[in-house]
């Protein structure tokens, strides 16, 4: 039981913490004091108790009656002093009372002149006084106790009167003359004697109270006292005294009378039952009646001012009785002594067993607080868990529920992915059945020019709501977190030159001044290629699209070593942009107020959009009406992306439907058919394309297809292939992947590693059609890649295209523009020909004995070989291509800083002034003062 107790406890304990403490606290101490109060009751009052002396039995008496009575009063406290039979002692212990703060005042004094003043001062301060046996000289107390000693005094005499009758002589030992009892009893005694004539006191002498001095005082009257018949001591022990005195004087028949007749050995009683003493004239202590006496005034209660005792005389008649009483009286009142310590055994074990009580009802009330405590809390845990758990299946039931619907809505958003995704699919199809039909009625010359100018406006459009949608689905894809980033370490330098070169048809028949300064070789970023591709396009076409003919669109680009990032910024003469317009140009569906372009709300968005998911910033700045400046900074390195964005082991290749010329065709100010001839212009009727492909049919059928517009080399296995692409250096290689002897993706690569081939564009054909395979054939360094089955025109269109940037880029390289090297990013080997071959010749430009010679050393080549190159890639001979990045560095200086014809002339490397006007004039047909004064219009002659 205990234990649960215990148990129960601590467990509440933790549970109800503070509150348990104090309230077991408080329990603890109320039982501790009850069980104090009742070991040691609270004294409540003191009494003083001053006797005059105790030498004598009768005084011990009277004290031991005292604290008989006490012991039924705990709650009174008796200090008590004797003062030896001397009033001055007496008198100053009752002072050392008065001191104590004593609540009353016991006194049986001494005498009673000296100590009644003490006696009225602590009765005037208000202590109440009982005076017992000896009285004071005043009536300045509260209460009397004691027999009446003149009554004592006259039994005496009249006792006597009968004993001697009515005839003899006494001798009469008194007490203390100045004490009370002394002075009334020897007044009674006289008149209690009185009517006897024949008696006769004839001598008195002072016993002081004692026997010693009473037994001397009567020796001392030695003829009275062989005269004597009786002789009457005002107590026993004077009594005792005179008897032995009256004996050792030969008179032994002398009567002896006392008083006091105390009971108990070697007392009053005893003398008469011994026939010491005659008789003795019974005189009670009244010690007890001091007690119950105090205890009344002190609880204010009424009570007379004098407590007479009775009294009696004791003779060898009465004497058995009265010891036999006395006697009774001791034993009962020893029974009583007895019972008392048994009641106050009793009543230690009664308040022991009640304080065990106490705490065991304590501790029975604090288990059972506790208990209920405790099964309220298990109540309340209960119901709380209860309600949790129904909390918790809730909200289970409703994370299922989300769950579920999250699911649903996953789904659903999947779903609409797929369909939007789809959707936009199914748009692509028709817009290029609209497109295709378009370009082949367009090239018809028969054509009415209304008809035509409809057909161009409907291939326009049709071009750009292709566009739109393809924006469209890389948007949903980033919003579907489904554009994923393939980053690969790529040069940024290299890599907008080519974007920046796509736009250099439209450029040059725009007559913008479309170009890319840079003071960086290379720099090199993680980026995705076709996103950052996506970016670039996007910014440029934006730029062409608000920048008027004769504009200027310049691209820069810039390491930033601070902040470790690359800065891309398209900065074009435009119509700018308001402030407004500004705000919301990278919002979704945000169409700025244009007059002439009413932009789709896309492009930007989806810029910003790509070039957050490489963890970079784009930004804007334009003034209305001067052009824009778009800003792209670009972190450093590729800890800020995902390991699973990373493709550290890709090389950098584009995606195969490179569809950038095709969906620029809408920026042309003329239409489609502009650019369609020019693609047909730029198409080189004399160019070889080598068919390596092991199916006969598909072979044929490529050659029939090709036969009208190109020579065509066959082969049908991998080695033959690659034996007649290193005899016949054909412009262009069409390879399938599978082939007998050697597959065509190492043949591709062999291609692509020989600088003798390298240049040339290698169009992959397989049935192999998912995305993976599709990188793996761009890995081989292929130009593009095609699935079987697939479209002709589209296969027709990337070998025109490819040629056509072949063209191009010969004539591009030929046209000597200084500006870094422009090439797309799968021709490595040939652009690092041809950046070396450019770098070396940027170096030399100042320099006017640089010569061949040089670049064939730092080159590690042959002269022939250099000129093979060269001629191959560029279309041009070395010196011509010299000269040419002379003049266009010319012109540049002209343009933009404040040199001297001369200072321009030297930088440039020409040997004399007068000889660079010659050549300058001869080669662009313009002398550089005029080009200096009016760059465009010189610029524009120069571009055409
Ligand atoms: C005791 C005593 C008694 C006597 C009383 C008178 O000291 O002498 O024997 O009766 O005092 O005060």
């Amino acid at each position: 039981m205990f234990a649960v107790f215990l148990l129960n406890f601590f467990h509440l304990f933790f549970q109800v913490r503070k509150f348990t403490w104090v309230l077991l606290f408080c329990s603890i101490s109320v039982i501790l004091l009850q069980s104090c109060d009742r070991k040691s009751p609270v004294k409540k009052y003191k009494i003083g108790f001053s006797q005059c002396g105790d030498a004598d039995k009768w005084r011990k008496a009277m004290l031991a009656e005292m604290d008989r009575e006490l012991s039924f009063h705990p709650e009174l406290e008796l200090i008590y002093k004797q003062a030896d039979d001397n009033s001055l002692k007496q008198v100053e212990q009752v002072k050392e009372l008065l001191k104590e703060n004593i609540d009353l005042l016991i006194i049986s004094p001494n005498e009673a002149q000296p100590l009644t003043p003490i006696v009225e001062e602590a009765f005037n301060k208000g202590i109440p006084v009982i005076v017992v046996d000896r009285k004071i000289a005043s009536t300045l107390y509260t209460n009397y106790i004691g027999a009446d000693n003149y009554q004592i005094g006259k039994m005496a005499g009249e006792y006597v009167a009968s004993l001697l009758n009515r005839r003899g002589n006494i001798i009469e030992v008194t007490g203390l003359p100045a004490s009370s009892p002394a002075i009334e009893r020897e007044r009674g005694f006289a008149d209690g004697i009185s009517p006897y004539p024949g008696l006769k006191i004839i001598k008195k002498a002072n016993g002081e109270w004692t026997k010693p001095k009473a037994q001397r005082a009567v020796e001392q009257i030695k003829d009275e006292l062989q005269q004597a018949d009786l002789i009457f001591a005002h107590n026993d022990v004077m009594a005792l005294g005179s008897s032995d005195a009256a004996k050792d004087a030969g008179n032994k028949h002398a009567k002896i009378i006392g008083v006091d007749a105390l009971p108990g050995s070697g007392a009053g009683m005893e003398f008469i039952s011994e026939k010491i003493l005659t008789a003795s004239l019974f005189y009670p202590t009244g010690g007890a009646e001091c007690i119950r006496n105090a205890v009344k005034i002190l609880n204010h209660q009424t009570l007379n001012k004098q407590t007479i005792l009775q009294t009696l005389v004791v003779d060898s008649t009465n004497v058995r009785m009265m010891k036999l009483q006395n006697e009774k009286i001791i034993s009962q009142q020893e029974d009583i002594e007895q019972q008392s310590g048994m009641i106050s055994e009793q009543r230690r074990i009664y308040n022991n067993q009640r304080t065990f009580l106490y705490i065991l009802v304590c501790s029975l009330g604090l288990a059972i607080f506790f208990g209920g405590l405790l099964f309220y809390s298990r109540q309340l845990n209960k119901k709380i868990n209860k309600k949790l758990a129904l909390q918790n299946e809730e909200i289970t039931h409703k994370s299922e529920k989300l769950i579920e619907m999250s699911a649903k809505a996953e789904a659903a958003h999947e779903a609409r992915l797929n369909f939007f995704t789809n959707i936009s699919h199914e748009f692509r199809t028709p817009l290029t059945l609209i497109t295709g039909p378009a370009e082949e009625m367009l090239k018809q010359p028969k054509l009415l020019p209304s008809a035509r100018q409809q057909l161009s406006l409907i291939h326009k459009n049709a071009i750009r709501l292709l566009r739109l949608v393809n924006q469209l689905i890389d948007f949903r894809k980033i919003e579907f977190n489904k554009m994923k980033v393939r980053a690969t370490e790529t040069d940024l330098v290299t890599f907008t030159n080519d974007v920046v070169f796509v736009f250099h048809d439209i450029a040059l028949k725009r007559n913008i001044d479309c170009r890319l300064l840079t003071r960086e070789r290379a720099l090199h970023v993680w980026i995705d290629i076709n996103m950052m591709d996506q970016v670039l396009f996007n910014l440029l076409s934006n730029a062409f699209k608000f920048t008027g003919d004769n504009g200027a669109i310049l691209v820069n680009i810039e390491k930033n070593n601070e902040t470790n990032q690359a800065i891309l910024q398209v900065e074009d003469t435009g119509i700018g942009m308001t402030e407004e317009e500004q705000k919301h140009a990278f919002e979704l569906f945000y169409q700025g107020d244009h007059e002439n372009h009413k932009g789709s709300g896309l492009g930007l968005a989806l810029t910003k959009e790509l070039v957050t998911l490489h963890n970079g910033t784009i930004s804007l700045k334009s003034t209305k009406g001067k052009g824009c400046t778009f800003t792209i900074h670009l972190p450093l390195g590729k800890t800020h992306f995902a390991v699973h964005e990373l493709k550290e082991h890709e090389a950098p290749v584009h995606q195969p439907e490179n569809e950038s010329n095709f969906l620029l065709s809408d920026l042309f100010p003329g239409g489609t058919i502009e650019h369609e001839e020019q693609l047909k212009e730029l198409t080189v009727p004399e160019s070889t394309i080598l068919i390596i492909e092991d199916n006969p049919e598909l072979r044929q059928f490529l050659k029939v297809q090709l036969i009208e517009k190109y020579e065509i080399i066959e082969a049908d296995n991998g080695i033959a292939g690659l034996q007649l692409a290193f005899e016949n250096l054909p412009d262009l290689i069409l390879c399938d992947i599978m082939l007998p002897g050697k597959d065509g993706i190492t043949l591709t690569n062999q291609v692509k590693d020989d600088i003798r081939t390298a240049h040339i564009p290698v169009i992959l054909l397989t049935a192999k059609s998912s995305a993976e395979q599709q990188i793996e054939g761009m890995k081989t360094k292929a130009d593009a890649y095609i699935t079987k089955p697939f479209n002709f025109s589209y296969l027709d269109n990337s070998i025109t295209s490819l040629l056509a940037n072949r063209h191009k880029l010969k004539e591009y390289f030929s046209s000597g523009i200084p500006v870094e090297i422009r090439n797309s990013a799968h021709k490595h080997t040939e652009r690092k020909f041809i950046s070396t071959f450019k770098a070396i010749v940027e170096n030399n430009i100042a320099n006017d004995e640089f010569a061949l010679e040089d670049i064939c050393k730092q080159m590690t080549i042959s002269k022939v070989q250099l000129h093979r190159k060269i001629k191959s890639l560029l279309n041009s001979n070395i010196n011509d291509y010299i000269l040419n990045v002379r003049l266009q560095k010319a012109k540049y200086y002209l343009r933009h800083e404040e040199l001297s014809i001369a200072e321009v002339a030297y930088k440039t490397g020409f040997s004399s002034p007068a000889y660079f006007s010659t050549v300058f004039k001869t080669k662009l047909g313009v002398s550089p003062t005029l080009f200096k004064e009016n760059p465009i219009d010189t610029n524009k002659k120069n571009n055409n």
